[in-house]
């Protein structure tokens, strides 16, 4: 029975995966409030999980038998009954290799063989040492994970196993049954912006589009931004949980599923939102082409071709990103990305514009590469990071680069986590 009436998880079949890391231990604090919710928790530890647990906890607390292995009950074809019939598989905590092996299908264990089998959802709780959350092989593998329908949830920052600090820390056992909660409530809304995500605890300021900045009421000086880049980056980090606010430049874009859209028309519009929002973000994107010169007047009316041609004087506009660094001073946040549509030597220019701009990542395109950037579907562009690294990401379409910024700038945060709280975590 469940201790405070019924929740969406009474009733509920949940199958708990137990992998082997020092958090194994929290899996029993899981079971017990899933067990109090009124579900039916069945229990199934790898051997990893067994050096740090053992099976008569969970036992106690499911009242249902704990198995290990998939040969253990083949009359019964335990793996494929236990997959078919839960309304939900979890896995915590997730160990790199868990996540490694779920990616890839493999079934060597009774845990994998079920998840296989598995047709409902799946919820990964990562553990792990902050280096190898971070190392290639792991983020392919939780992108694979991703892109297939499971939900990642944390990891989140705080102590370590053996005296670290860092990214990596499985998130409370609390977390993930609000998150199960969400997910197997009735009507649930199963698009990602629902469910926590890797960037549920990010906010993030996006710029996109091209600026106007107007001659009389009907003319205006622009550029060919269609405003598509930032768009992509604010739909990407929305996926993965970040609470996005849009600041658009004219375009016709739909905004994208869960994002917060303030439309603007001129740079000095622009500046002014970026200044209202940048207080509040933990890193601002400025993917926008925002005009460098404004005409000095704005006529009050149309401008008539019987006028003669006009005389027109441009003054400069702010440097919206040289404002919000400039803001910023020393502090740690916002994180910010800088964009850069360059001719000629990309490397060199990029590396110049990262350092003056004093901006933590750049993003820098070639447009005057052919069919790519400014009112393109696609785009190759290579990002710098203010401490060296790089990545180049080839010819691809926006949305899929937009998931290679999200990524680095991810990198980026993580990387800024310890300044910020002053823990070195
Ligand atoms: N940017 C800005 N405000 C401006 C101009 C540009 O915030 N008035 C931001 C853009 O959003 C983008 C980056 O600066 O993130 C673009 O830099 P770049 O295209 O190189 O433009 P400029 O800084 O104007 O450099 P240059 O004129 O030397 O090419």
């Amino acid at each position: 029975m469940p201790d405070d009436g019924p929740t969406p998880l009474t009733g509920r079949r949940l199958l708990v995966g137990v992998t082997g890391g020092i958090a194994a231990y929290k899996a029993a604090l899981l079971v017990r409030l899933l067990v109090g919710d009124g579900a039916d928790v069945h229990v199934v530890l790898s051997r990893g999980a067994r050096a740090f647990v053992g099976p008569t906890t969970f036992e106690g607390l499911t009242g249902n038998a704990v198995r290990s292995e998939a040969w253990e009950d083949v009359p019964d074809a335990t793996h494929v009954e236990l997959g078919r019939t839960a309304d939900a598989v979890v896995v915590y905590p997730a160990t790199a290799h868990t996540l490694a092996k779920l990616a890839h299908g493999f079934a060597d264990d009774l845990l994998t063989t079920t998840a296989l089998a598995a047709t409902g959802p799946l919820v990964l709780a990562p553990a792990m040492h902050a280096e190898m959350w971070e190392h290639p092989a792991t983020r392919a593998n939780v992108d694979v994970l991703v892109a297939r329908g499971a939900d990642v949830v944390g990891p989140a920052t705080g102590p370590l196993m053996g005296g670290d600090r860092g990214v990596g820390r499985v998130v409370e056992p609390e977390t993930v049954r609000d998150h199960l909660v969400t997910l197997l409530a009735p009507g649930a809304d199963r698009t990602p912006a629902a469910v926590p995500g890797p960037l549920s605890d990010v906010r993030l300021l996006v710029t996109a589009g091209g600026t106007r900045e107007a001659l009389d009421p009907v003319r205006f000086l622009g550029n060919r931004s269609s405003g598509r880049m930032g768009f992509a980056v604010a739909e990407a980090a929305a996926e993965r949980g970040a609470d996005v606010v849009l600041i658009a430049a004219p375009t016709d874009l739909p905004t994208p599923a869960g994002v917060r859209r303030v439309d603007v028309v001129s740079a000095r519009d622009l500046d002014a939102a970026v200044r209202a929002h940048e207080g509040a973000v933990d890193a601002v994107v400025m993917a926008a082409a925002v005009a460098d010169f404004r005409p000095e007047d704005t006529l009050p009316t149309k401008w008539r071709r019987t006028d003669g041609p006009p005389t027109v004087r441009l003054v400069a506009n702010p440097d919206v990103l040289a404002g919000v660094v400039e803001r910023r001073g020393a502090a740690p946040r916002p994180v910010v990305v800088g964009f850069a549509a360059q001719t000629g030597d990309l490397e060199a220019a990029a590396a110049a514009k990262l350092a003056d701009k004093g901006v933590d990542l750049l993003v820098a395109n070639d447009v005057a590469a052919a069919g790519i950037g400014f009112e393109s579907a696609e785009n190759a562009v290579l990002v710098l990071h203010r401490d060296g690294a790089r990545r180049d990401v080839p010819r691809a379409a926006k949305r899929l680069v937009a998931d290679v910024v999200v990524d680095e700038l991810h990198t980026a945060l993580r990387r800024t986590a310890g300044a910020q709280d002053g823990t070195g975590a």
